[in-house]
């Protein structure tokens, strides 16, 4: 299973304010541009995202992730509002679990699991876009490491709003 990761970060390396909010990422918004985002969502067949990051989903003013097999990862017990998988577990054992339910190509998102994904060397690619902001506190994309992760350079390719995204894939 292939486990890629497509998320925006402030310059100084937030996906969220502390309460969560993702308002700032309106600055780059353009008619017509999505920076790649639908023939990336297009590519996938699952989400595993964080609990969190589901939460912010079900606030939209509709659900973003339908057409998709969905898997929120919880440590807590909640009730599915659509068809939602409620799963935990290590990052290896939920990969394993994944290809055994014949998942082809996952969208992991939340940076608590992101981390998580990484560390375990389960993801295979990062699409970070960077928006030219800093809103100085918020929610980290990165953070400790038991071990360095080495990433290779794909593409970086910067739009006229500013946003410049890179892939990369884990080395
Ligand atoms: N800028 C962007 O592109 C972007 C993208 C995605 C998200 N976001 C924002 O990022 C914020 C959320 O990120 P986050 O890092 O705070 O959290 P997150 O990764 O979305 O969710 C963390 C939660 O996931 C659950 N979890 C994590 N690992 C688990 C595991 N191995 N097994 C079981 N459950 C596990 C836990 O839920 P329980 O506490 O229920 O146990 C944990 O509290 C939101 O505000 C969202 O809007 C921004």
């Amino acid at each position: 299973v292939r486990c890629s990761v497509f998320i925006a970060t402030s310059l100084d390396g937030f996906i969220a304010r502390p309460d969560g909010s993702i308002d700032w990422l309106s600055i780059v918004e353009r008619a017509g541009q999505d920076y790649g985002y639908g023939d990336f969502f297009a590519s996938v067949d699952t989400l595993l995202v964080g609990r969190k990051t589901y939460e912010t989903a079900l606030g939209f003013p509709s659900w973003p992730w339908s057409g998709k097999r969905v898997i929120v990862l919880t440590r807590g017990a909640r009730q599915p509002v659509q068809d939602e998988e409620l799963w935990s577990g290590e990052p290896t054992s939920i990969a394993r679990r994944l290809e055994e339910r014949g998942a082809k190509h996952v969208y992991v998102d939340g940076g608590d699991v992101i981390r998580q994904f990484l560390a375990a060397r389960v993801v295979h690619d990062v699409t970070v876009s960077t928006v030219p902001i800093l809103i100085g506190r918020g929610v980290r994309l990165f953070g400790d490491l038991a071990e360095d992760v080495r990433l290779e350079l794909v593409e970086s390719r910067a739009f006229d709003s500013g946003l410049v995204r890179s892939r990369y894939r884990v080395v």
